[in-house]
């Protein structure tokens, strides 16, 4: 588990608001002894524990539910009684400056929250869209962000500093439905924003299994001069035109790989995870950057993402199991 959030409560429903969040958070409170001695920690030292996803899909294991929300929420949540929305907002307005955009996160009383943010609101809160360039960075840092959730009519949980491009790991892109070939493309776009480090304008990318060619054009967007390889041949027209080659061939047999020094290597072929695996040992032997998804049976679990990195055992190596993650997890060396 990463960070745990702790915020000191000054009264005695401590317990009852964690059992509220946790509630909040679809946790299974008794199942969970990990949970069972948060709590206890906590309560004991009359503080607040926040456990949250940051990163929840519906389908998601539960035990992926055990992170943190502060990750999303930043060191200064607090929790405040409010005897209206008026005197809330009137608080939350008054610690935001021209430039904050608040955002009621739709949990617990969402009718509530919705209030709240439209009397709050001056700024549509803007998902991140596109290639995470330098400009798109830009452009969504330009706003401070603040972020709450009602626990109760009375008692709101609120940060003025929401560090969370998309809240609770939602990365709903506003998606581009005409040019994409596939729509293969939003893994990328969503791991280039989660991603320090990631292919710029001018790389070099070699892009194994890019038929149809939703990552090819996601990288030629970006400005990466691109070679495609892979089984076939049915590659868009329109990425077509724009890379510098295609090949036809296996992408686990590097001989059969088109010369050349990539800055990177991305991959996407739907394979047995062991053969994906021993991809990626090669590239890392090689100290090439790639990112690669990892495709499994079912949906991936936690241990999975465990087991892969063990083996492994290369702290520059990172897996993460994307939103836009299926039955798959994206891994990635982005240091050499
Ligand atoms: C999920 S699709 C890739 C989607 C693509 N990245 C996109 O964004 O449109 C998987 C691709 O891998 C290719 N493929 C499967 N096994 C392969 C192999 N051993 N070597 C090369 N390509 C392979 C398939 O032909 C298919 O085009």
């Amino acid at each position: 588990m990463s960070s745990i959030f702790v915020t000191r409560l000054n009264d005695a429903w401590s317990d009852a608001c964690i059992a509220k969040i946790l509630a909040m958070s679809g946790l299974q409170v008794a199942e969970h002894d990990l949970v069972q001695k948060l709590l206890a920690d906590f309560v004991h030292d009359r503080k607040l524990g926040l456990l949250w996803s940051t990163s929840v899909r519906p389908d998601h294991a539960t035990s992926q539910l055990l992170r943190v929300w502060s990750d999303d929420f930043g060191a200064r949540a607090e929790i405040s009684a409010f005897k209206s929305i008026g005197e809330a907002r009137r608080r939350l307005a008054d610690q935001s400056g021209s430039r904050r955009i608040w955002r009621s996160i739709p949990r617990g009383l969402v009718r509530r929250g919705a209030l709240l943010q439209d009397q709050l609101y001056h700024r549509k809160w803007q998902q991140p869209q596109g290639w995470a360039g330098q400009e798109s960075r830009n452009q969504l840092g330009k706003f401070d962000r603040g972020a709450f959730v009602w626990l109760d009519p009375q008692h709101l949980l609120w940060s003025a500093e929401f560090r969370e491009l998309a809240p609770e790991g939602n990365w709903s892109f506003i998606e581009d439905r005409v040019n994409p070939p596939s729509r293969a493309y939003l893994k990328l776009w969503e791991w280039s924003w989660r991603s320090d480090f990631r292919p710029k304008s001018g790389d070099r990318v070699l892009d194994l299994g890019a038929s149809p060619g939703g990552w090819t054009w996601v990288l030629l967007e970006a400005g990466c001069r691109v070679v495609t390889l892979d089984r076939t041949s049915e590659l868009h027209p329109a990425v077509r035109e724009r890379i510098e080659s295609a090949h036809q061939g296996d992408a686990f047999d590097l001989s059969s790989w088109p010369e050349g020094n990539w800055d990177w290597v991305t991959c996407d072929v739907i394979a047995a995870p062991e053969r994906s695996l021993r991809l990626i040992e090669e590239l890392r032997e090689r100290n090439q950057r790639f990112v690669i998804t990892v495709k499994f049976k079912g949906v991936p679990e936690d241990r999975d993402i465990e087991r892969l990195l063990h083996q492994l055992d290369d702290r520059r190596v990172r897996a993460q199991r994307l939103w836009h993650n299926k039955h798959e997890i994206t891994v990635w060396m982005d240091r050499t």
